[in-house]
């Protein structure tokens, strides 16, 4: 059996696989293909916030958070969605209900340490950690999702149920997608520290034994429906608006009512041409979309902003660490001879050295990210970094 240990200097890239799996049997073998249950994952597991601190974090405005509601009797569904306030919290009743509250880990730095455990997949895929907390009964209902999940029980247990084959019919009645005729083909309580996977549309429920709180990892796979409409606008809003179709060589029809094949035809090579995908703007296009922070969620510039970079070094000494802001995302792509690093919607040129320290490390000690500095290009975007609140100095 492979200890952590060895698995880490098997795989020096990325954090090993929370369990007894190395992160490429992992990937070969149960990503994004089947479910893996996972007992004490994680042996020392604390939920990264106390369930009232969950509650104050619901109370935010800039927080995703919602109370799910079961009532037994009716069969019946009902949601409420954040910002909460205290009124909601006062008057719940002792079971059967939910709170949800999702990019905890973008506010709560415990949880940041907890979603990063799951960097062998990469960044770009990673999209939030979702916190749940419930009394006895709490379900969000049977459902599916369409993305890869990680659940790790963090506090009391949850029996999970799921099944890769069901009924999509959904109850009438209720803005919740909840199976109407599910059904088990397994079944497992989950305790303090264990972790079940799921690849995106399998069946599942899950139902708090007792006082329970899990953390869900949930990944980004983009539509390509959105992704066709995103890049469609993009293009379109660097278009020319007054390039309009054009035909000096028009001639007579004889059907005034027919749109003509030659129309037609120059219609179609026209917008052809301009959907053509270039390398280089199609990967800054989607460097900057994935790396796009939520809405709501923004990194807080500094006090005092700095204007030169010697300004900069000079506050940075030995013991000084950069930090990425927990709001930030941090992503990069190599080219031939430089990088094209990817900060909360925004895209820089800079050397590989440069978007390879700041981009892998959540936490670098400052001298070590000065030694990465190539060219003017990496000066620049580390002030602006610093000076837009992106990265932190501690
Ligand atoms: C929960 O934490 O209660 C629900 C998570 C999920 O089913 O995706
Ligand atoms: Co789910």
């Amino acid at each position: 059996m492979p200890t952590n240990r060895q698995k880490i200097s098997d795989s020096p890239c990325h954090p090993p696989f929370p369990g007894e799996l190395t992160a490429e049997t992992f990937l070969q073998e149960y990503w994004q293909k089947k479910p893996l249950l996972v007992r004490n994952a994680f042996p020392d597991i604390r939920s990264p916030l106390t369930a009232d601190e969950l509650a104050g974090l619901a109370c935010d405005e800039d927080t995703n958070a919602r109370i799910v509601f079961e009532q037994h009797e009716q069969g019946h569904w009902h949601v409420i969605h954040g910002p909460l306030n205290e009124d909601d919290f006062s008057d719940l009743p002792d079971k059967n209900w939910t709170l949800l509250v999702t990019d905890v880990e973008k506010h709560v730095p415990e949880a940041r340490q907890l979603i990063d455990r799951f960097r062998f997949i990469p960044d770009w895929r990673i999209d939030d950690l979702m916190v749940s907390y419930a009394p006895e009964g709490g379900s969000v209902g049977p459902h599916t999702d369409a993305y890869d999940v990680f659940l790790i029980q963090t506090q009391g247990q949850r029996r999970w149920m799921i099944n890769s084959e069901f009924d999509d019919a959904c109850i009438e009645g209720t803005e919740l997608r909840i199976l109407e005729r599910f059904t088990a083909a397994e079944d497992w309580i989950l305790e303090p520290g264990d972790m079940l996977y799921l690849p995106p549309n399998i069946a599942h429920h899950g139902v708090a034994l007792n006082e329970c709180m899990t953390c869900s990892v949930g990944f980004r796979a983009p539509s390509y429906a959105g992704l066709v409409s995103e890049f469609a606008e993009t293009i379109a809003a660097d278009l020319d608006a007054e390039s309009r179709y054009q035909d000096p060589d028009l001639v007579c029809q004889v059907s005034p009512a027919e749109i003509s094949r030659r129309a037609l035809g120059t219609i179609k090579s026209r917008i052809a041409e301009r959907l053509t995908i270039e390398d280089d703007r199609f990967v800054r296009w989607f460097g900057e979309y994935s790396s796009e922070p939520r809405a709501g969620i923004h990194p807080f510039p500094p006090e005092r902003t700095l204007s030169t970079y010697p300004e900069l070094t000079a506050s940075l000494t030995a013991d000084k660490f950069i930090t990425q802001s927990p709001a930030s995302r941090f992503l990069f792509v190599d080219q031939d001879d430089s990088a094209l690093l990817f900060v909360d919607g925004r895209s820089y040129v800079t050397s590989q050295a440069f978007a390879r320290s700041v981009a892998d490390n959540r936490s670098i000690r400052a001298q070590q990210l000065i030694e990465a500095v190539r060219t003017d290009h990496d000066r620049h975007t580390l002030l602006e970094l610093y000076n837009t609140g992106c990265l932190l100095i501690a």
